[in-house]
């Protein structure tokens, strides 16, 4: 088994970490442009493998798709985060040219690999690979979701002094500041709703500071976050790697599910050895449709750029 990640940037590499400690693939190839950065990235992550006790090896190559070879999963990384005050959706000038030629150079390699799109702005990027690629649906996964999911836990485990690890609680939607939608009505504390012990303006608040959680890292930081995207990243190579079934919400192409269709959206899905498997059904209040409604037609908005670009 053959993971690749391409871009050893701070996301890439985290991801390159997460995945070579879990032992699950035999090996995970690091590529990035600037010479050098992939190999020596990865040979330091090779240098704790005596320390931390795995097998799997990483190795690094500046632009060589050769050595991608054969790959079961790719993450691409690769362009450029976002800079204090800036949006998710300013990137994708850069961005959508990076992303569109890094998939076709995957899929040269790897006519059966599945993609699992990274880079910002996600959802958009997510729907150019889909569409640049002509791979089944079911091969490109946009993350977003998952990453979003858990800074939502990690905002009610504050609020509640809880165990993450004992919250169930799911971001939908696009996965930018504005778009994402936290469902803190369906979120659950052991089974037990959490809206049960929140007054409205506790809820709002915990909405809101997932919501802008990412942009409050980039403040504190300079740049985007990599420890909970690798981390969230990870996860999900690891459910298509050892067929997991696991839920998380992805960005995936909707075909009439959620009332929308040709766009790319975070929902609950499956994800398993085939990609994402298959879209949760949820029900979702009237409020949630609007929410929703509103943020597919905002990553619209973004998608007609790459249109209008003749992308594809
Ligand atoms: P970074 O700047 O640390 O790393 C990006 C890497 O991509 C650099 O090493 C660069 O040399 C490389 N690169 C650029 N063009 C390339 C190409 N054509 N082929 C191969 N490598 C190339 O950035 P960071 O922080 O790792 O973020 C990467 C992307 O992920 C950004 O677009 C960021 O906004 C996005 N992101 C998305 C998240 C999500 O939840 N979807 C979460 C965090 C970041
Ligand atoms: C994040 O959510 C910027 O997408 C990146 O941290």
């Amino acid at each position: 088994m053959k993971i690749t990640v391409i871009g050893a940037g701070a996301v890439g590499a985290t991801t390159a970490d997460n995945l070579v400690r879990r032992n699950i693939a035999e090996e995970i190839i690091l590529l990035d442009i600037k010479e050098g950065v992939a190999e020596g990235k990865a040979q330091d992550m090779m240098q704790t493998a005596a320390l931390l006790g795995f097998d799997s090896k990483v190795k690094g190559v500046t632009n060589d798709y050769i050595s991608t070879a054969g790959s079961s999963v790719a993450v691409i990384t690769s362009g450029i985060p976002r800079k204090p005050g800036m949006t998710r959706e300013e990137l994708i000038g850069t961005n959508a040219g990076i992303v569109k030629s890094v998939v076709e150079n995957l899929i040269q390699h790897s006519p059966d690999i599945i993609i699992l799109i990274v880079s910002n702005p996600m959802d958009t990027m997510t729907y150019l690979a889909l569409k640049a690629s002509g791979l089944p649906k079911n091969r490109i996964i946009g993350m977003g979701g998952a990453l979003d999911s858990a800074r939502f836990k990690y905002q009610i485990s504050q609020k509640f002094n809880a165990s993450a690890n004992d919250l169930n609680a799911i971001v939908i939607g696009g996965h930018g500041d504005t778009t994402m939608i936290p469902l803190i009505e369906h979120a659950t504390w052991n089974s037990i709703p959490v809206r049960d012990f929140l007054t409205a303006e506790e809820k709002a608040e915990i909405v809101n500071k997932t919501m802008v959680g990412g942009a409050t890292l980039t403040a504190l930081i300079g740049t985007s976050a990599w420890y909970a995207p690798g981390a969230a990243t990870a996860a999900m190579v690891e459910s298509i790697v050892c067929n997991q079934n696991r839920l998380f919400t992805a960005s995936v192409l909707l075909e009439g599910e959620f009332g929308e269709q040709d766009i790319t959206m975070g929902v609950p899905v499956i994800i398993n050895s085939k990609g994402w498997d298959r879209i949760v059904p949820l029900e979702l209040s009237q409020e949630e449709q609007d929410l929703f409604k509103k943020s597919t037609e905002a990553v619209r908005k973004m998608n007609a750029v790459l249109t209008d670009s003749n992308l594809f």
